[in-house]
């Protein structure tokens, strides 16, 4: 991630602190960025998630600790960075966690906020946008915090809007191209049928019922990719 590293190249980052780490992809991330002397500690509120993260990361630095974003269990002026990646769009309230990021963060701490995004998606994209839609969607249906794919102008104004004073920001593509890998795209649809499956016996079904043949012959045809995240750099005011 060489933008960060050149962001990040004079400043002194001892500790990070990354919210809602899932199994740690943007961990890795922030050990390369900052790994040389920094410790790392994700959180997250799940722990399937968090015992998986232990099993990938054995390295010193890099620990992990279950809560959520609302409610960090940490004393006021703590990191050097606070970050938090692909997670906005599950928060239950995303005032109180950036209100707790900021508390967590030292004066003129630095937070990075990365995002997938609903920009100009290529097909691929699309697909990848399409089961996270649905995703969403099940989960909802069973009361579970799951909003859609924010557009790059929603994500800017929920970090400016939540007082970040933004200094950088730019496109990162997890996935450099559409994957056509066949067990790989095996593997999302039986993701789409696993959550369709879930929703046997409720009026929504048939709906989402029709969506599945036409995701399956979309993947074929365009194959899967990440959608383009937003990374955006900057401090609180
Ligand atoms: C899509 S994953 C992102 C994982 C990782 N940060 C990444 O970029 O790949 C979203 C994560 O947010 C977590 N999450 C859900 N609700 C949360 C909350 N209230 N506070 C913090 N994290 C939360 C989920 O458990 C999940 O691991």
């Amino acid at each position: 991630m060489e933008q960060l590293k050149t962001f990040f190249l004079e400043k002194s980052v001892k500790n990070v602190l990354d919210v809602g780490s899932g199994i740690g992809d943007f961990v890795k991330i922030l050990n390369d960025v900052f790994g040389n002397g920094a410790k790392i500690v994700g959180t997250d509120p799940g722990d399937q998630w968090l015992i998986e993260a232990r099993k990938r990361f054995s390295q010193d630095n890099i620990s992990f600790e279950r809560m959520n974003g609302e409610k960090l269990n940490f004393e006021d002026n703590s990191f050097d960075v606070v970050s938090i990646s692909n997670a906005l769009h599950h928060l239950k309230d995303i005032g109180e966690t950036f209100a707790e990021m900021k508390r967590v963060l030292k004066p003129n701490g630095w937070i990075i906020v990365n995002e997938i995004s609903d920009g100009e998606l290529n097909k691929a994209q699309e697909n990848q946008r399409m089961l996270h839609h649905f995703k969403s969607f099940v989960d909802r249906l069973h009361g579970i915090t799951h909003s859609e794919t924010y557009t790059p102008d929603q994500v800017l104004e929920i970090v400016t809007g939540n007082g970040v004073d933004v200094q950088l920001s730019f496109p990162h593509e997890k996935m450099k191209n559409p994957n056509f890998d066949e067990l790989f795209l095996d593997e999302k649809i039986a993701q789409m049928e696993s959550l369709l499956e879930e929703l046997q016996g409720r009026p929504e079904y048939e709906k989402m019922e029709s969506i599945l043949p036409d995701f399956k012959e979309r993947l074929n045809k365009y194959g899967f990719q990440m959608a383009t995240q937003l990374m955006i750099v900057g401090q609180f005011k």
